[in-house]
């Protein structure tokens, strides 16, 4: 459990099922990330107990409210190799009510600080949508930087869309 003064990280428990299928098939949510196939609500649920468990290559972790103790969306650091201390940040608030309210940044934060604190991590990085401009402004808080870009990689609203590279490195971390 890593606790924030917001939120705390915590894996997440089948229960969590109905929450995150909401979340993946909204629209709103779904809308700078990449695209996946739609998956019924029975398979979803069903199979969601047997998700692989947390490990140094793929860690994800539950966002919940310290006031109310309410998950509202999850952080994922994948990817992670010993050899280079490199990982890859994925994070969502699925609960759009909560938007807006710093949640999203101090998730970050955590996360990170327990890739750099615990996993030994050295480097950190991640892709944006260049119009996703709230995720932007959150990962630039944080300390991360552009990196570079791949271009039109993302189709979204009738037109092509760059995808930034951003990362962040141990020492690097803001707040
Ligand atoms: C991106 C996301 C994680 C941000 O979470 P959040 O809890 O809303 O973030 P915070 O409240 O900590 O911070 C949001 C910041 O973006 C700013 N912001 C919000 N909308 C903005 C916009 N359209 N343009 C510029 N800044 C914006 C806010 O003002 C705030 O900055 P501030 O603290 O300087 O005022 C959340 O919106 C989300 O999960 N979106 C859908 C999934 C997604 O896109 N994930 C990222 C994939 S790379």
């Amino acid at each position: 459990m890593l606790t924030g003064d917001l939120v705390r990280l915590r894996p997440l428990e089948p229960s969590d099922a109905e929450a995150h299928y909401r979340w993946n098939h909204d629209p709103d949510v779904g809308q700078w990330l990449a695209h996946s196939y739609p998956v019924s609500r029975e398979v979803f649920v069903a199979e969601y107990a047997d998700r692989a468990k947390n490990s140094y290559e793929r860690t994800v972790l539950g966002v919940e409210t310290l006031a109310g103790n309410r998950l509202i969306g999850l952080v994922v650091l994948s990817g992670a190799e010993p050899e280079t201390g490199g990982a890859e940040l994925d994070i969502y608030i699925g609960e759009k009510d909560c938007w807006g309210k710093g949640y999203g940044t101090e998730a970050t934060r955590l996360i990170c600080r327990y890739g750099f604190d615990a996993m030994r991590l050295h480097r950190i990085e991640l892709w944006v949508a260049d119009e996703n401009a709230a995720a932007i402004r959150v990962y630039r808080k944080v300390g991360f930087v552009e990196e570079g870009r791949a271009r039109d990689t993302l189709r979204r609203h009738g037109r092509w869309h760059d995808m930034i590279l951003m990362s962040l490195l141990e020492g690097e971390l803001k707040g």
